[in-house]
């Protein structure tokens, strides 16, 4: 599911972070910058091609990496300040990495008027990061959205793709738990795997 983001640009309030990358993250995103790097043989080599490159890298990446728009800005041979001054233009580009559990917190109309705006306040005060940032750890990202279609649950929030309505500040800390405590039993599962196997 995609929704039109209100805040993907860059904010100067908020700096990109140092994201702790575990070993098979960073293998998996070498791995795809490898993958970009042909993919760029696709396009002429001219600052026309620029939009469709950054999509291109998006589509793969899932955003735009610092690393990523270096190797666009040496392949169109053009200056790297004129590379990030067109993507942060656009809204369509996001900046930091998607996390393993992105949080889209409607303020829509509907949401809004029902106090969306406090729920996404809720998972910023929880999660220790602004609206349109990603966790350190790379597990959550965050963002409001637009009207996601269901106006009559409002106010709701769609983590990953399950759509929780009817939110309440209280329900914020529910949901995070929920995630955390599934995560430990599936690192205990995993434990559980290994053991069995060695
Ligand atoms: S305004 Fe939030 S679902 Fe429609």
């Amino acid at each position: 599911m995609a929704y039109k983001s209100f805040s993907r640009r860059l904010k100067p309030a908020c700096p990109q972070k140092g994201w702790k990358m575990d070993q098979e993250l960073l293998k998996a995103e070498r791995a795809i910058l490898k993958q970009i790097a042909r993919k760029f043989t696709n396009f002429g080599k001219k600052r026309q091609n620029l939009i469709p490159i950054l999509q291109m890298v998006q589509e793969e990446l899932a955003y735009l990496s610092p690393e990523a728009l270096n190797m666009v800005a040496g392949y169109l041979e053009l200056p790297k300040s004129e590379i990030y001054g067109v993507a942060t233009f656009y809204n369509q580009f996001r900046f930091q990495p998607p996390g393993k559990h992105p949080i889209k917190v409607c303020l829509g109309t509907a949401c809004h008027v029902r106090a969306g705006d406090i729920i996404l306040e809720n998972f910023e005060r929880k999660l220790k990061i602004c609206d349109g940032e990603t966790s350190e750890d790379r597990e959550f990202s965050l963002e409001r959205v637009a009207c996601v279609g269901c106006c009559a649950l409002a106010p709701v929030a769609v983590i990953g793709e399950t759509v929780h309505g009817h939110m309440a500040p209280s329900k914020v800390e529910g949901l995070l738990l929920r995630i955390e405590i599934e995560k430990e039993m599936q690192a205990r599962e995993k434990q559980k795997n290994e053991s069995g196997q060695a």
